[in-house]
Order: C-alpha cells, then sequence, then structure tokens
C-alpha cells in the first residue's frame, strides 16, 4: 500500500495535511502522536468512512490499483473485504439491538467459527458470551469481540484504532502476539495506531509520528525510539514515566524547546489514615442478569477505604468487574450486597439530593457515549461552552465561552475537564448538556 498527499479538513480547517506513506505486505506499522492529531481521521480516509463534513484528497495505491481518497465510493470495494477497520470506540461499533451471536452471523460465520474466534481473543467461555447484548459486556470484552470480528474477512490490511486500550497486560499481550500471527502467515499488514510506546516498541517493525495533522517523522521503530529527530518525538519519550522520575513534572514539548529544568513539584500532600475515610465500601457484592433470568456475580464481597490526598488505582483483567465496582461506589450499579460510606456516613444513593451526587464525578471509560451528541456536534451552536484545562494552574479548570465546533476537542479531553472542574470547583457552570443552545436542531 502506498498513500500519497492525504490531506483531510473540516470546514476549511485542516486536519491532516499531505501525509506520505507505504506499507509492506506483512508489515506492522504504528502511528502515534498526541490526541486530536489525526490518526483516527487519516485512517478512516483510507476507508472511506469519514463523516460527509471532511473533505479528503490524496491518492491510495493498494494492490497494484490507484485510488482517488476524494471519492468515498470507489473505496466500497477495499471496505470489510480487502481492508478493515477495528474502531476506536468498540462500543459504538457493535450494534446494541444485537446479541454477539448475531453480530458474527452477519459477517458470515457460524456458531462453531464465532466459539473457535471468541477463544482465540481470550474469552474463557465463548458460548456464554454469544447470548448476550453489547451493553451486557465491558469495554474490553466488546474491544475483543471488534478484534475478532475484524478478521473474519482475513483482510489484506488491517486498521486497528486503539484495539488494546481496555486491555489488561495479559491478555493484550495474548491479541498482539495473535495479530502479530496472523500478519505473518498471512501477509496481513497492520496499521496500529496507539498511544503506548511500549507496544510500539514491542509490535510494531515500523513507526510514524503525527502531530497536529502533520507527519513528524516516520522510521523503523528502533531507530525512532533510540535516536528520535523530531523535537516532538524526543518530547514523547521523554514524557514516559519511569521509576527513575516518579514523583517528578514530567518535561512538555515547550519546555524542550525552551531548553528549560522541569519545575519540581509540590511535596505531596499527606494521607491522614486516622481520620474517617472519604469513601468506604463495606463488602459490596454486585449480580448481574444473565440472559435465562439467572443472576451471576461479578463484584464479590469488596470493601476499601479511601482517604483524602489518596489515589487508589484499581486494576485486573478485562471483566473482572473494575468498572461495576467503581459504579457501585458511586451509585450507578445498585450493589446486591454491602454498604456504601461517604465521609463515614452510610449512602443510599436512591434517595442522594443533587449536591450529594455532585461530590462525586465519574470519567467513562467511553467518552463519546458520555458526551451529549448535540451539544458537541450541533454544527450551528452560535456559542457554547467548551473547557481549557490550564497547564500552569491544573486545580483551577478555566471554562471559556468558545465556538465548539471549531475547536474540535478530543472527547476523551472534554469528558475528564468536566469531571474534574464539576467535583473541584464550587463556582463550576453547568453541564454542557443543559446551557442554553439556540439553534439546537
Ligand atoms: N466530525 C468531525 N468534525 C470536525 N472535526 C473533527 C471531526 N472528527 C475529528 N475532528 C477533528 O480532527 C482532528 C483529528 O482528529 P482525530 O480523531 O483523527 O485525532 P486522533 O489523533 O485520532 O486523536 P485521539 O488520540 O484522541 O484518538 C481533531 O482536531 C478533531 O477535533
Ligand atoms: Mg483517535
Amino acid at each position: 500500500m502506498e498513500v500519497a498527499q492525504l490531506s483531510v479538513s473540516f470546514a476549511g480547517n485542516n486536519v491532516v495535511e499531505q501525509m506520505e506513506f507505504g506499507l509492506g505486505r506483512g508489515e506492522i506499522l504504528g502511528i502515534v502522536g498526541e490526541s486530536g492529531s489525526g490518526k483516527t481521521v487519516s485512517c478512516r480516509a483510507l476507508t472511506g468512512l469519514l463523516p460527509s463534513s471532511a473533505t479528503a484528497s490524496g491518492r491510495l495505491s493498494f494492490d497494484g490499483k490507484t485510488y482517488d481518497l476524494s471519492d468515498p465510493k470507489a473505496l466500497e470495494d477495499l471496505r470489510g473485504g480487502r481492508i478493515s477497520m477495528i474502531f476506536q470506540d468498540p462500543m459504538s461499533a457493535l450494534d446494541p439491538l444485537m446479541r454477539i451471536r448475531r453480530q458474527f452471523a452477519l459477517r458470515g460465520l457460524d456458531e462453531a467459527g464465532a466459539i473457535t474466534a471468541l477463544a482465540e481473543v481470550g474469552f474463557a467461555d465463548p458460548s456464554s458470551i454469544l447470548t448476550r447484548y453489547p451493553h451486557q459486556l465491558s469495554g474490553g470484552q466488546c474491544q475483543r469481540i471488534m478484534i475478532a470480528c475484524a478478521m473474519i474477512s482475513q483482510p489484506r490490511l488491517l486498521i486497528a484504532d486503539e484495539p488494546t486500550t481496555a486491555l489488561d497486560v495479559t491478555i493484550q499481550a495474548g491479541i498482539l502476539a495473535l495479530l502479530r500471527e496472523r500478519a505473518r502467515q498471512t501477509g496481513m499488514s497492520i496499521l496500529f495506531i496507539t498511544h503506548d510506546l511500549g507496544v510500539v516498541s514491542e509490535f510494531c517493525d515500523r513507526v510514524l509520528v503525527m502531530q497536529r495533522g502533520k507527519v513528524e517523522e516516520i522510521g523503523r521503530t528502533a531507530d525512532v525510539l533510540s535516536a528520535p529527530r523530531a523535537a516532538y518525538t524526543q518530547s514523547m519519550i521523554a514524557a514516559i514515566p519511569t521509576e527513575a522520575n516518579r514523583g517528578q513534572r514530567l518535561p512538555t514539548l515547550k519546555d524542550l524547546e525552551a531548553g528549560r529544568a522541569v519545575a519540581a513539584l509540590p511535596a505531596a500532600p499527606r494521607i491522614e489514615r486516622k481520620h474517617t475515610p472519604v469513601l468506604s465500601l463495606r463488602n459490596i457484592s454486585v449480580d448481574y442478569m444473565s440472559p435465562d433470568c439467572s443472576r451471576f456475580r461479578v463484584v464479590d464481597d469488596i470493601s476499601l477505604d479511601l482517604h483524602a490526598n489518596e489515589i487508589l488505582g484499581i486494576v485486573g483483567e478485562s471483566g473482572s468487574g473494575k468498572s461495576t465496582l467503581a459504579k457501585a461506589a458511586i451509585g450507578l450499579v445498585s450493589p446486591s450486597a454491602g454498604e456504601i460510606c461517604i465521609n463515614g456516613s452510610p449512602m443510599d444513593w436512591h434517595r442522594a439530593s443533587r449536591a450529594d451526587r455532585r461530590q462525586m464525578q465519574y470519567i467513562f471509560q467511553d467518552p463519546r457515549g458520555a458526551l451529549d451528541p448535540r451539544a458537541i456536534s450541533c454544527r450551528r451552536c452560535a456559542s457554547l461552552w467548551t473547557c481549557t484545562v490550564s497547564a500552569r494552574a491544573p486545580s483551577a479548570i478555566v471554562w471559556h465561552q468558545r465556538r465548539c465546533c471549531a475547536q474540535g476537542w478530543s472527547p476523551r479531553i472534554i469528558c475528564a475537564a468536566r469531571a474534574i472542574c464539576r467535583a473541584g470547583s464550587a463556582n463550576a457552570p453547568r453541564s454542557p448538556a443543559r446551557w442554553p443552545c439556540r439553534h439546537r436542531s
């Protein structure tokens, strides 16, 4: 495959400019770059899957034939068969009204084939997964199903847009090994978008670095990671958290460009364990209903305390109950047993006031599903509020009244900023979904 002069714009705003790269048979090319740099948009342009508001130009040479990227219809015969894509948000890529069995059947795979495909992507009990709807699966499980679906057609090119972000390291290693094996056996080439440079160094033959819609550099993975030429790649590598820089502020591109030393972080606040915990979970269990109406346990008798100023990490394999536990803590899922205490007092989330609910904020795994699509995508809004995380005063999220469409913030940044702002500031404006929108369509 050879991509030449690929450019994409939204309403005259260029988001990808003159992108050029080639990809050999069986080769794995990693695409890395900051959020909003154009990784997803450029890969969608190669499959003709850009929204109608986008304008693309450029050429794609694939298997000896040249395609005009400004004509998405011309790419139809490539899509789904010879080029397959794993989308960044798997929840929205699966049809919510269909059980997993039917999602496979529509892609031409019978039950036995679907069970084999699910086992390959690490499901211990594939038959039970086939009877569920997407909303009855965890984010990582949906992601693995998308990976299995994308490989059904044995594509010549697989475009994988952050396919392993929701997966724990063991399952991620299994999936990467599977993809690499397919690439070696069948000659399938892979465009692999990721933010994880560790995965790039393990998995990709070459890497392409993007910033603000442009290719900063491209080369063999070992060369780019050991001797990066572009300032952006250097800053990206310098900002990898390691044991050595633990507790220090990581350098940004601006720090490196200005040649200034990174200021030390203020000392971490003390965690007073003698005081009452902010959040206590006592013997929490959560059951879900299976399709045959029997109940199955996903969180079993978990107790924990979280004190003021404390950051508690919850890790575990895909589908182990991390999100369910967190949702139970803030009342989005009802526990079947146990007690939740906020600042020492038992909390019944069914009776909680709005003020109680505002004390806790949740940044969801699927940012697109968490934002009101009208508030973000409404083209005609004269002005909406968007937010800017101020690097100088991280505690104060600065809210600006701006044209949100022109701004083009990544959903995950907006979700994080909104949650921090609501939890951290009494003067925060109300949620964007509630703000007046004069031209709501
Ligand atoms: N439908 C759209 N309308 C207008 N602008 C868009 C649209 N989709 C994407 N953009 C803008 O195009 C630019 C590139 O977006 P893209 O999704 O490719 O980023 P990305 O590199 O994949 O980021 P991330 O790492 O966060 O997934 C961003 O500025 C984004 O805001
Ligand atoms: Mg993306």
